[in-house]
């Protein structure tokens, strides 16, 4: 029997980290921490990171490593042994069907910021002007509406991750996470420190740290977005485990990554807020919205105007591109992984052909920002979540995680003996101390609160 392929010691966090830091932390993060007024937000958010993400990741990545499956394999691993047998592999299937769904969409705005690194490049040799300036919002809209142009970086970034991907554990994702990691952390590392001498600085924090009243539908969206940055409810993170060595701690590794992954997510809103914040608050009402799309319609020109602006802004859009890579990189794995181990494949094979059926969903979604209309206007959902971009997003941030976060833990909760999953997570360990806190947060308060957001999304809510 081939031996499964491993992660090196560090290997593990580092890729696992580099899963969860992505467009989740230093897009979304942000826009959804200035939508919902900071402070009190972020506090909720730290909390349900705390009592509902890493409960759910060790259960994750105990049933990767236990198993040495990837999700659907793993799940049937358990059949014989418990209550619902197979079935229980269709958590795995709706994993599977959840990571093609996200990369579909998530490698076009990663495309985006490959573009974006490419145009600030060309700002900051040829000048920034005026003009320029003035027409970030309609060139943005110009740029969503080029059928072409949205599918060329779409499938630029589909096939370096299919390569990535193909290359193998080690060869491939430890290598390339162990690369661009450090890079990201130092750019973003710099990023802080440039910051602190804006002039929007202290509001900045004061923004992010102050307590204020806190809504419903603040705390929902918290909830919502601890799984999707902690790349959590599709087995990612089951797909990673299960290269994970018994002589590693399982939770101190899980405490690791969801620690990184909080930072980077803070220290992005460190950076935008600075800059946001130095402008004038009469003016900044007047064109910063609370839109997804700030990234690229308003930020640009408030990093030209600040001073070494045309080094900052490269290098802030190279560094969101290296986070996103690093996600599409496990998104594609679950995908592929699931080739590889159900049906026997060779990982090159697995890789391409996962990459390709992607790489065709995503030109719908591509097109679906104005180049084709009836792609554009399709709403099955209503206007809000138009367009099969728009659609994928709602389907998989409003069902797809949270009902795959839920299957998994009660799976992990109720359903596998107390004793295997204590043996799992002391295994290269010793004593787990916060083993009765942590079943009882999975078998109780994790379920509760993501049956609160179902309930939330059939009454109309949504999280996108
Ligand atoms: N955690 C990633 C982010 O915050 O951008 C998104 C993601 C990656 C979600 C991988 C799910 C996943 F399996």
């Amino acid at each position: 029997m081939k031996t499964r392929a491993r992660f090196s010691s560090l290997g593990f966090v580092v890729a696992a980290a580099g899963s969860a830091i992505g467009l989740g932390n230093i897009w979304k993060f942000p826009y959804i921490t200035y939508a919902n007024d900071g402070g009190s937000f972020v506090i909720v958010y730290l909390i349900a990171i705390a009592l509902i993400g890493l409960p759910i990741m060790l259960a994750e990545i105990l049933v990767g490593r236990r198993t040495q499956q990837s999700p659907v394999t793993a799940f049937l691993h358990f059949a014989k042994d418990v209550p619902g047998g197979k079935v229980w592999s269709g958590v795995g299937y709706l994993g599977v069907a959840t990571g093609l769904v996200i990369l579909s969409y998530y490698a076009v705005v990663a495309g985006w910021t490959v573009y974006y690194f490419g145009k600030c490049l060309s700002w900051s040799f040829g000048g920034f002007s005026d003009e320029i300036a003035a027409n970030l919002g309609s060139d943005f809209g110009a740029f969503l509406g080029n059928g072409p142009v949205q599918i060329l970086f779409h499938g630029l970034f589909m096939a370096v991750t299919v390569g990535v991907v193909a290359s193998g554990i080690k060869g491939g994702i430890e290598r390339v996470t162990k690369l661009l990691m450090p890079i990201l952390m130092t750019i973003l590392l710099l990023l802080c420190i440039v910051s602190v001498f804006s002039p929007g600085f202290g509001e900045a924090i004061r923004f992010l740290f102050h307590v204020g009243p806190i809504h419903t539908e603040a705390i929902l969206e918290a909830v919502g977005h601890a799984f999707f940055t902690l790349s959590l409810g599709m087995g990612a993170l089951i797909t990673y485990g299960s290269y994970l060595g018994k002589e590693q701690s399982i939770p101190r590794d899980a405490f690791l990554i969801t620690l990184l992954d909080t930072v980077i997510a803070l220290m992005a809103c460190v950076v935008m807020f600075s800059i946001i914040f130095a402008v004038p608050a009469a003016e900044r009402a007047g064109t910063f919205t609370k839109s997804a799309t700030i990234l690229f319609t308003t930020l640009p020109r408030m990093f030209y105007d600040l001073p070494g602006g045309v080094i900052i802004a490269p290098v802030f859009y190279l560094l969101v591109a290296f986070a996103a890579l690093t996600s599409t990189i496990s998104l594609l794995e679950v995908v592929a992984s699931f080739f590889i181990d159900k049906l026997g494949w060779g990982r090159k094979k697995a890789a391409l052909v996962a990459g390709s059926t992607i790489f065709g969903f995503g030109v719908l979604a591509a097109l679906s920002l104005g180049a084709n209309s009836a792609l554009t206007n399709w709403a099955p959902f209503g206007q809000r979540d138009a367009g099969v971009f728009g659609v994928l997003d709602y389907f998989a941030s409003n069902w797809m995680l949270p009902v795959g976060g839920l299957m998994t833990a009660l799976f992990v909760g109720w359903v596998l003996d107390a004793k295997l999953t204590r043996a799992e997570l002391e295994e290269g360990h010793g004593a787990f101390k916060f083993f009765g806190l942590w079943r009882f947060l999975l078998r109780f308060v994790c379920p509760v609160a993501i049956c609160w957001i179902i309930v939330a999304v059939i009454g109309g809510r949504a999280f996108n």
